[in-house]
C-alpha cells in the first residue's frame, strides 16, 4: 500500500490507512467474490462500462447479487479516482459475499462487501518490459470449466498464484498455464497473443482465456490495423515456434516476451507488437485525454 492510497467500502471513502474489513467476511475466509482491475489515465477510468459489465457477468455466475447499480460503481469510482493524489493509478474493485458466521454456506450471508482500492500497481519493471519477458509454462494446469470457469474473475487465484512461484522458481518473470487438453490458456494475471506470419493469434476462452478488457482492445485493433486475428486452440509448440509473442493485461498493459521454455523467439519487440502498441497508446489517449 502506498501511502496514497484510498478506499472506498460499502459507500464511504477513507485513506487506504483506515480501510479494514471483518475477518468473518467470506471473502477473506473462503475467496468467495468476484473482482475487476482497472486503470485509470489522466483522472478517467479506461473501458469502465466494459469493466462493470464483465464483474456483473462474474457475480451472475456466482448467484451474488451486487447492491448496487452500474451508475452507483461508476459514481463510486469517480469519487475514488477524484480522491486519489494523483491522475494516473489502478483500481481494485471487490464484491465478496459478505461477513457470516464461519462454514463456507454463502446462504448464511446477507450483505455483500462492496470494496474500490485505488493504488499504484507496476508488474514488472520498466526494464524488464524494455527486455521483454521470459516466459515459461508452467506444471500447474489451468482449472477446467466445470470446475471454475475461467471466465469467472473471482477472488480464487490460488491456482495462477502456484504458476506464477514455478515461474518464480524458474527465474522467469511470467508462466502460461495450459488446460487439462494441453492447450493455452493464459499467464497468471495476462491473456498472451502469437504472430505467425503477420497474423495475430490468441486461446479461446473455453480454453481457459480470461475475456480479458485488454485483449479485447487488441482485437480492435487488428481490425483497424488490418492484421489478421484468429481464435484458436495453441499448444506449447505454437509459442515456441512464434515470430512474436505478448501479453496482455491491464496491471501488465503490454508485455513482449522474448523467451519461452528458454526458446528465445524470433522478434522481441516484433514489427506487429510494436504497431499495436502505438495504436493501443492511442487509444487510451483518445478515450482518456492523455499522452
Ligand atoms: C488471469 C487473468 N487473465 C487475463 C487478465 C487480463 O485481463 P484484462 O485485460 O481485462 O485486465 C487478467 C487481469 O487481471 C487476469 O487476472
Amino acid at each position: 500500500m502506498s501511502e496514497q492510497a484510498q478506499c472506498w467500502i460499502n459507500g464511504r471513502l477513507m485513506p487506504g490507512s483506515e480501510a479494514t474489513v471483518s475477518v468473518f467476511d467470506h471473502g477473506l475466509l473462503y475467496g468467495d467474490g468476484v473482482f475487476e482491475g482497472i486503470r485509470f489515465y489522466q483522472g478517467h477510468a479506461f473501458r469502465l462500462h466494459a469493466h462493470l459489465k464483465r464483474l456483473m457477468d462474474s457475480a451472475a455466475a456466482i448467484c451474488l447479487a451486487i447492491p448496487y447499480t452500474q451508475e452507483e460503481l461508476t459514481q463510486a469510482v469517480t469519487d475514488i479516482v477524484a480522491a486519489f493524489a494523483e491522475p494516473e493509478g489502478y483500481l481494485r474493485l471487490m464484491v465478496t459475499r459478505g461477513v457470516g458466521p464461519l462454514g463456507l454456506n454463502p446462504a448464511s450471508c446477507t450483505q455483500p462487501t462492496v470494496i474500490l482500492i485505488a493504488d499504484h500497481l507496476s508488474m514488472i519493471s520498466e526494464n524488464q518490459r524494455q527486455r521483454g519477458a521470459k516466459l515459461v509454462i508452467a506444471s500447474t494446469r489451468r482449472l477446467p470449466a466445470d470446475g471454475l470457469d475461467g471466465r469467472i474473475k473471482s477472488l480464487n487465484y490460488l491456482n495462477n498464484i502456484l504458476a506464477r512461484m514455478e515461474a518464480n522458481q524458474a527465474g522467469a518473470d511470467e508462466a502460461i498455464l495450459l488446460n487439462r487438453n494441453g492447450h493455452v490458456a493464459e499467464g497468471s494475471a495476462a491473456n498472451i497473443f502469437i504472430v505467425r506470419d503477420a497474423q495475430l493469434f490468441t486461446p479461446h476462452p473455453v480454453d481457459g482465456a480470461l475475456q480479458g478488457i485488454t485483449r479485447s482492445v487488441i482485437m480492435e485493433l487488428a481490425v483497424s490495423e488490418k492484421i489478421p486475428a484468429t481464435v484458436c486452440a495453441l499448444t506449447a509448440y505454437d509459442l515456441y515456434t512464434a515470430d512474436e509473442c505478448f501479453l496482455t493485461g491491464t496491471g501488465a498493459e503490454l508485455i513482449p516476451v522474448r523467451e519461452v521454455d528458454s526458446r528465445p523467439l524470433r522478434h522481441c519487440p516484433g514489427p506487429v507488437f510494436s504497431r499495436l502498441a502505438e495504436a493501443f497508446t492511442n487509444v487510451i489517449y483518445q478515450e482518456t485525454g492523455i499522452r
